[in-house]
């Protein structure tokens, strides 16, 4: 898949200009921190990041080593190829949403004191942070005040405002934003590059614009359009207008049954996908959901009832399910359309 085959692997193929230029600057002035956070929405960059910054402070051909003046990992010593294996025993991922609990954080801190096996830092790299729970963040905070020597913690979130502040105030803060459309386009051109695809700038720029500021979304589209074939400018646009999200439910709010099925058949006829569509249409269902019931009026951009949503979340649900075993793509979503309209007429 593009977004893992194309992962940035060096400070200079990071396309977040941002993050680029700061992380560039910490590593040239060779103060290393001892814990990072980083903060942004999802797909922007944050794991490769981390993971560029571990191999950077310990790989064996660079300045950290005293072999030459880059600071970049040179990506083919011992220390750089088993770190982006996951094989490294200095370099530690370690998701917080499913390891929140004082017990885990503890033996982290303790494994954390020893000293690095084959590189020169070991690196805790701290998904999703603010899932921690408060004894766990106290006991962490302990070991930012005085952390091992040869150890450097990266924390990210995509929710900052759930740390602690006394947490927040002890890391330097590298705040990832929302990607650039220039930046999105310069990572596609990277890759369509690899690729050998023929892609004009204006479509590049059409595909970032449809990826909501994400740097996956954005390489996941160009896949996709790729497999689908749909890569000169039109092609694009058609598919992915009519596949944009939330299109079909605008439709199903205000139009009459025989609009919502004219949709789907013009969306599949066109090459559309059922199944991303369903996707792409759950994703928004569930969205309103959460926003209707906890009276959040800005995310509130469909007017269904509750009642309503649940309903169609069910239906939606039941024809992704039964995707697999129909032997006509648009069927189960048809029946999930049909099915609606018959409820709200009674
Ligand atoms: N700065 C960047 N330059 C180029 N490509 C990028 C950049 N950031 C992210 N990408 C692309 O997006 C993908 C996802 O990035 P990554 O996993 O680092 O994001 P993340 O912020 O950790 O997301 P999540 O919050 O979902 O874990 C990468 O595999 C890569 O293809
Ligand atoms: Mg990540
Ligand atoms: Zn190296």
């Amino acid at each position: 898949m593009f977004y893992l085959k194309y992962r940035p692997q060096t400070i200079h193929e990071l396309d977040n200009t941002q993050i680029r230029e700061r992380m560039t600057k910490l590593l040239d002035s060779k103060e290393l921190p001892h814990a990072l956070l980083f903060v942004g929405p999802k797909g922007m960059g944050k794991t490769s990041t981390a993971r560029i910054f571990a191999k950077a402070v310990n790989c064996d051909n660079n300045i950290f080593s005293g072999n030459g003046t880059s600071t970049e990992p040179c990506n083919t010593c011992a220390n750089c190829t088993t770190i982006d294996n996951g094989g490294s025993p200095d370099v530690v991922e370690q998701d917080a949403a499913s390891n929140r609990g004082i017990d885990e954080i503890r033996k982290l801190i303790r494994e954390a004191s020893f000293s690095p096996m084959t590189g020169r830092y070991r690196i805790y790299i701290i998904d999703e942070a603010h899932m921690i729970t408060p004894d766990a963040f106290n006991a962490l905070l302990k070991t930012l005040e005085e952390p091992p020597k040869s150890v450097i913690f990266i924390l990210a979130t995509t929710n900052e405002e759930k740390l602690p502040s006394t947490i927040i105030s002890r890391c330097v803060r590298f705040p990832f934003g929302t990607a650039q459309s220039k930046d999105i386009v310069s990572m596609l051109k990277r890759i369509a590059g690899h690729e050998k695809l023929k892609i004009t700038e204006d479509m590049l720029t059409l595909i970032s614009n449809y990826s909501e500021k994400s740097f996956r979304d954005a390489t996941k589209l160009l896949e996709e359009l790729v497999m689908q074939d749909k890569l000169t400018f039109d092609d694009a646009q058609n598919y992915l207008g009519i596949r944009s999200k939330g299109i079909l439910l605008e439709v199903m709010q205000t139009g009459t049954l025989a609009e919502s099925m004219s949709w789907i058949e013009e969306f599949t006829e066109t090459g559309g996908n059922v199944k991303r569509a369903i996707e792409d249409s759950l994703n928004t269902l569930r969205l309103q959901l959460v926003a209707k019931s906890i009276g959040n009026t800005s995310e509130q951009h469909l007017s269904f009832s509750l009642k309503e949503l649940s309903l169609l979340i069910k239906l939606f649900h039941g024809a992704y399910a039964n995707l697999r075993i129909s032997p006509i793509e648009a069927l189960p979503l048809e029946l999930a359309v049909v099915e609606f309209y018959n409820a709200r007429k009674k």
